[in-house]
């Protein structure tokens, strides 16, 4: 059995003093949660998310992170700088990020490789475009995106690894995978991880779903065997509506 995560994606929402307000606002309603429970929060959010989610069962997770250790890479955050503050989680190769900042299945690797090798556990987005889906070539661009993200990746790291199935045509645009359609995403994703590091690995690996998933709609798709747990966007920045996605994952 797979513990569900279920991961709030802020984006660039909320200053640090309304993070935490808000962590110190979700944290009763999700105290007794039968899954994971994690927030992606801005950086500047980071210190004081991860202070105010202190004797709760909320994890912090940064949304990004820099491949090298440290150097002249103006304006960027390393994995260790992540570490030092209290952070556990790192989203890498969100759609927004491979769309506006030029990230490419290579970074995404590299990204994951670091995270890994600091102690952090990654989430590794991927996802179609709606012209792939289309066409037909969902799970061959799914393949490809693991294939790369997981490129000299040990099955044992493997496994620390969360993958996030995000059709880019579901984020922010209200429409939702219905949830067969994200069900057999993630089969395709985790039959590709079986093929990589065999069958114990791929049966392990937490697979979630994201895009426009929200209060209404989250039991429905957290219920199909493939889909372990949530991404999620706009609906993570209102508590109640958070909260009971995070009911449905029970
Ligand atoms: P929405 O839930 O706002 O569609 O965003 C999904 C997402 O991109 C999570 O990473």
């Amino acid at each position: 059995m797979r513990k569900k995560v279920i991961a709030g994606n802020w984006k660039m929402n909320k200053t640090a003093s309304e993070a935490e307000a808000f962590i110190k606002e979700v944290a009763p309603l999700v105290k007794g949660a039968g899954c994971t429970v994690v927030a992606c929060v801005p950086f500047t959010d980071l210190a004081a998310a991860v202070k105010a989610a202190k004797r709760t069962n909320i994890k912090i997770g940064a949304q990004n992170l820099h491949y090298e250790k440290s150097g002249a890479f103006t304006g960027e955050v390393s994995a260790d700088m992540l570490l030092d503050l209290g952070v556990k989680y790192v989203i890498i190769g969100h759609s927004e990020r491979r769309q506006y900042f030029g990230e490419t299945d290579e970074t995404v690797n590299l990204k994951l490789k670091a995270a890994l090798a600091a102690g952090l556990s990654p989430i590794v987005c991927v996802g179609e475009l709606l012209s792939e889906r289309e066409d037909g070539v969902t799970p061959e661009v799914l393949r490809r995106q693991v294939k790369i993200a997981f490129k000299d990746v040990s099955a044992d790291e493997a496994k620390k690894v969360i993958i996030a199935y995000e059709p880019v045509w579901a984020i922010g645009t209200g429409k939702t995978a219905t949830s067969d359609q994200a069900d057999e995403a993630c089969k395709t994703i985790r039959d590709c991880v079986a093929v990589l590091f065999g069958k114990s690995t791929a049966s392990k690996i937490i697979i979630q779903y994201g895009g426009s998933m929200n209060a209404k709609n989250a039991a429905d798709l957290l219920k199909k065997p493939n889909v372990d747990g949530g991404l999620i966007g706009g609906a993570s920045l209102k508590s109640a509506d958070f909260a009971a996605i995070v009911e449905a994952a029970r």
